[in-house]
């Protein structure tokens, strides 16, 4: 496993020192963390441990338990296919394989180049557009198929390439 850089260790620190005096420390300093790192890692649950004295596997219970909390580093970008009822009548699931096999990212995980994170989510609220798609937060609507996102999918790769 690849170690935290010193800027993201610090970052840590940093939140766990802000909120061990509080109450519900062990949450607000998830949420902290999951919010700036876009996940948890294992140092952070250690670091929550020493400072609130509670065992890393209840933190770890904690973390695995809530779907915000995810302890997968995520892509540099990060794809939602919305698998809801009215998106998956319209094809989002063809969408999501669609986008699989462009990507190389599995559902609910990262590519091996850990350029992309694939999510598939509950309804987002937005059924009017189905099917919905989110890529780093835009919301594509009434995609037709993966093709519509091809362009932008490798545009975004041939950014960090
Ligand atoms: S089902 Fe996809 S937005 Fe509601």
């Amino acid at each position: 496993m690849e170690k935290l850089n010193a800027k993201s260790l610090d970052f840590i620190h940093d939140v766990v020192n802000r909120h061990k005096d509080k109450m519900g420390p062990v949450k607000l300093m998830l949420h902290d963390i999951q919010d700036e790192l876009g996940y948890i890692p294992f140092e952070a649950m250690e670091a929550i441990s020493d400072a609130t004295g509670e065992p890393v596997a209840k933190i770890y219970g904690v973390v695995t338990f809530y779907t915000q909390f995810t302890t997968m580093p995520k892509g540099q970008h990060v794809i939602n296919v919305c698998l809801g009822t009215a998106c998956y009548v319209k094809g989002s699931q063809q969408i999501l394989d669609g986008l699989v096999e462009l990507t190389g990212a599995k559902v609910n995980s990262t590519s091996a180049d850990g350029i992309f994170s694939i999510d598939a989510t509950r309804c987002v609220g937005a059924c009017g557009l189905a099917p919905v798609v989110s890529i780093d937060g835009t919301v594509y609507g009434n995609v037709k198929s993966v093709d519509d996102l091809i362009e932008t999918v490798l545009s975004l790769k041939k950014e960090v390439a």
